[in-house]
C-alpha cells in the first residue's frame, strides 16, 4: 500500500507514542485471533473457558484450554510487527506499549514499556491466598492447587473480572499525555481496554489504526492503514527515516 506523505510526516514529528495492541498484531506469528471468520470465539464459547464461575465448575477443561494456547505462544515467536514496535523505541522520546494481549510477545520482542491490560499467560495465581506462580504446570491429574489448598488459576482476566488497575491506570496516564495514539490488530469491541482510544482522542492525540480490515473504531480516527501489521510497521519504519533523512 501507499501511505501517505501527510501521514508519514504526522508519524515522523510525534515525540510521546503509543501503540494499543490486539490479537492481530500476533496473527502473523501463528496465534488466533478471537473474532472474524476463524476467531476463537466462533469455535469457543467464552462463557466456558473465560469466566471465572466455569473455572470453579470445571477448573480441568479450562485449565487445558489454557495449556493448550499457551503451548501455541511458546512455539511462537515475534513477528515483523512486534519486532518494529520495539525498534521505535530508539525513533521517538517516548514509546509505550498497552496491549490486550496475554502472549508476552511484545516483551520478548524487546519493549521495555509495556502494559498488559489482560495479564499474561505465562503467570498464575491462588485464587485463595492470591500467591503468584512463574511456572509449568503439571495438570494431568486436574487444575493445580496452592498449599494453602485453593486453586491456582491463569493470570489473566476473564469476562466480568476487573483489569488489573496498575495496568490500566498507566495505560490510561499514556493515553492523556502522547500525542500519537496507533490502534494495532484490535477490533475495537471490548471495554474498558477500548475506551483508551477515546481518551487518546479526547486528549488530543491523532489516531491511526493499523487492521487488515475496517473496524469499529475506523469512523473515529484519523488515519486508517489498510494491511498486515507485520508489513505496515516495519514500512512505516523505512518512511519516517527517509522523511527525517531528507527534512535536513
Ligand atoms: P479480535 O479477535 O477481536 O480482533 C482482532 C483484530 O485484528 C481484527 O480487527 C482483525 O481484523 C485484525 N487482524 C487480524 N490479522 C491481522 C494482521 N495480520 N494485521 C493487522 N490486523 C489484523 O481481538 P482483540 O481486539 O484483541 O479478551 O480482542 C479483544 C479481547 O477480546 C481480547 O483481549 C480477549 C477477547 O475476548 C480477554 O480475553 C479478556
Ligand atoms: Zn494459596
Amino acid at each position: 500500500m501507499t501511505i501517505d506523505k501527510d501521514v508519514i510526516k504526522i508519524i515522523s514529528n510525534a515525540r510521546s507514542v503509543v501503540f494499543f495492541t490486539g490479537a492481530g498484531i500476533s496473527a502473523e506469528s501463528g496465534i488466533p485471533t478471537f473474532r472474524g471468520k476463524d476467531g476463537i470465539w466462533n469455535k469457543l464459547r467464552p462463557e466456558e473457558l473465560a469466566n471465572f464461575d466455569a473455572f470453579m465448575r470445571n477448573p480441568k477443561l479450562v485449565w487445558e484450554w489454557y495449556k493448550h494456547r499457551m503451548e501455541i505462544v511458546h512455539k511462537s515467536e515475534p513477528n515483523a510487527g512486534h519486532l518494529a514496535i520495539a525498534e521505535m523505541q530508539n525513533m521517538f522520546d517516548k514509546v509505550t506499549v498497552v496491549t490486550q494481549n496475554i502472549d508476552n510477545l511484545h516483551i520478548r520482542a524487546g519493549s521495555k514499556t509495556v502494559y498488559e491490560l489482560h495479564g499474561n499467560i505465562e503467570r498464575n495465581y491462588c485464587v485463595k491466598c492470591k500467591q503468584f506462580f512463574n511456572k509449568d504446570f503439571d495438570i494431568s491429574k486436574g487444575a493445580p492447587m496452592c498449599k494453602c489448598g485453593g486453586l491456582i488459576r491463569p493470570d489473566v482476566v476473564w469476562f466480568g473480572e476487573y483489569l488489573p488497575e496498575d495496568q490500566f491506570t498507566a495505560g490510561d496516564n499514556a493515553a492523556r499525555q502522547c500525542d500519537l495514539f496507533f490502534i494495532v490488530g484490535t477490533s475495537g469491541v471490548v471495554y474498558p481496554a477500548a475506551s483508551l482510544i477515546f481518551t487518546a482522542k479526547n486528549n488530543g492525540a491523532t489516531l491511526i489504526e493499523i487492521n487488515i480490515e475496517p473496524t469499529e473504531v475506523c469512523s473515529s480516527v484519523n488515519y486508517s492503514l489498510y494491511g498486515k501489521s507485520g508489513s505496515i510497521l516495519p514500512e512505516l519504519i523505512k518512511l519516517i527515516k527517509d522523511f527525517r533523512d531528507n527534512k535536513d
